[in-house]
């Protein structure tokens, strides 16, 4: 039932004027951290990258890419960290590597059918001179999800064409897939997963926890064999049994599916300890449609004995109060569901900046950075923008050089610094809330039991307990049931629930 932060390395804070967030400017928050009243960080990753997709793209799992520090940067914050009280999880990208690995760059330095080209998914085209992709299958960002490999310098230009192959990646092309059924792939993820388990780390996140093993004959969609294929399973059993061999250590998979059926799998008694994925964060503000969700990712994740991981946000999505209409209304709702998430029973995950209400950061399209951009509309550099933390010092307290993104004035307003001041922000909610969930035994209840309430509002206690939690999602002040108020995520209208807000009772 822990408290996830999650940390969007780039964006949280730069130590060193480079303009990028890095680990000792996580260590100079972990007392922000405490006070906020987390139980635990999980970074986005922190291995060398030469950052496509921000560390998603990895040359080398077990190091600390320079823009964040160094091995030993990396032990001293999990030290400190500690002494904070917070446990720390690191994020491991087992289903592709970077096009700048050693074992990527030996595949193409090596020949069609060679061991070295083995451990990714190398195929020879389709049609006339294998000009056409294997197969069908589009790529995450949009674009085919395969890309032939280029021409060898040494080849002159009318060199064979025929037996230049295709290489899959369900992401970007600098973000090559592994081919899981590879002795060395899987070996390579044991080696990561002690590297990291023996230095100390609490636990680990499976990025893309649903994709590793698209079936051996890659076929052509429909039906999306590119995802959640039985085989994957086996892959965290033996992910669970090599955490199992530290005491007191977790995975989490960022999982993907079809729906929380799907991903109850991921959770069974012998595979991941848990899984998150943006189900909720995809409901709409309409109590009836968030009910649903809850419900629903209960008794799925029941059936097999796990619990259910709530999240709101994170760096992929448009931040809750954004998505949530923005403005005055946006902050309201984004508060509202902070409070119901955080009464829900199992862990919680906020991405950072939440705490502050901060709404998607405008990015101009000179400044995007995201590689989703180059083929679609939007990008997710919004809900990455660098947090404000100070607005007395250069960069919001976030650099003291130039930001990687461009931080909007708007965010001026919403600095940490001030918010901590006023009891009425939103950062003095979710402390308040935070504290609470430790402090009262309501929280240490059973599931949530419905009880009905006026249309376009909801109520929940946790069974076995006196802790009761309302949502006015409805365009009416509602009243609210008998109790002693905990905690409101907006002021009360005459004593009546106003719309847009929840409360703890
Ligand atoms: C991460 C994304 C990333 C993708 C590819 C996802 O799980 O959250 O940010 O682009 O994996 O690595």
């Amino acid at each position: 039932d822990a408290v996830f932060y999650r940390v969007y390395v780039p964006s949280f804070t730069d130590s060193d004027g480079d303009g990028i967030g890095d680990l000792p400017g996580i260590r100079d928050r972990l007392g922000y951290l405490e006070l906020l009243g987390v139980d635990a960080l999980c970074l986005s990753p922190i291995c060398p990258s030469p950052m496509v997709d921000h560390g998603y793209d990895v040359t080398d799992p077990r190091d600390v890419d320079r823009r964040w520090g160094s091995l030993p940067a990396f032990d001293a914050l999990l030290t400190e960290a500690h002494a904070h009280g917070l446990r720390l999880v690191v994020d491991l990208v087992p289903h592709h590597t970077s096009e700048g690995r050693d074992w990527f760059r030996a595949a193409l330095a090596s020949a069609p059918g060679s061991s070295e080209r083995a451990r990714y998914q190398f195929r020879p085209g389709r049609g006339d001179g294998g000009a056409a992709p294997p197969n069908d299958w589009p790529s995450m960002f949009g674009g085919p999800a395969w890309t032939r490999e280029p021409v060898p310098v040494s080849d002159d230009a009318d060199g064979d064409d025929g037996r230049r192959e295709w290489y899959l990646h369900l992401f970007s092309s600098a973000q090559p897939d592994l081919d899981w059924t590879h002795a060395d792939v899987r070996a390579d993820l044991e080696t990561t997963l002690r590297f990291w388990l023996e230095r100390g780390v609490d636990g680990v996140r499976i990025d893309v926890a649903h994709g590793l093993c698209p079936p051996a004959d890659l076929p052509d969609l429909p039906g999306d064999p590119r995802l959640d294929q039985d085989a994957v399973h086996d892959v965290h059993r033996t992910i669970r049994a090599t955490v199992d061999d530290y005491t007191g250590r977790m995975a989490v998979g960022a999982v993907a599916v079809a729906g929380p059926e799907r991903l109850a799998r991921y959770v069974r008694p012998d595979e991941l300890h848990l899984a998150v994925d943006v189900v909720l964060a995809h409901a709409p503000f309409d109590a009836d449609a968030v009910r649903k969700v809850i419900e629903r990712c209960l008794t799925a994740v029941g059936a097999v004995g796990a619990p259910a991981t709530w999240m709101l946000a994170d760096h992929d999505v448009v931040r809750t109060v954004s998505r949530y209409g923005g403005g005055p209304a946006g902050l309201a709702r984004a508060r509202a569901m902070a409070l119901v998430q955080l009464a829900l029973p199992g862990p919680a995950f906020v991405y950072n900046g939440d705490e502050l209400g901060l709404p998607d950061g405008a990015v101009p399209v000179e400044a995007r950075r995201d590689l989703v951009w180059t083929h679609a509309e939007d990008s997710r550099d919004g809900s990455r923008v660098p947090l404000p933390w100070d607005d007395t010092l250069p960069g919001l307290g976030f650099t003291a050089g130039s930001s990687w993104l461009p931080i909007p004035d708007a965010f001026t307003a919403l600095c940490a610094a001030t918010q901590l001041e006023d009891t009425g922000s939103t950062l003095s909610l979710y402390r308040q809330a935070l504290e609470l969930r430790r402090s009262h035994a309501g929280f240490r209840g059973g599931e949530p039991e419905w009880f009905d309430g006026p249309l376009g509002c909801f109520a929940f206690r946790r069974a076995g307990t006196s802790l009761v939690c309302v949502l006015n999602a409805s365009p009416a002040p509602v009243p609210l049931p008998a109790g002693d108020i905990l905690l409101v995520s907006g002021p009360l209208e005459y004593g009546l629930l106003p719309p847009d807000t929840a409360a703890w009772l």
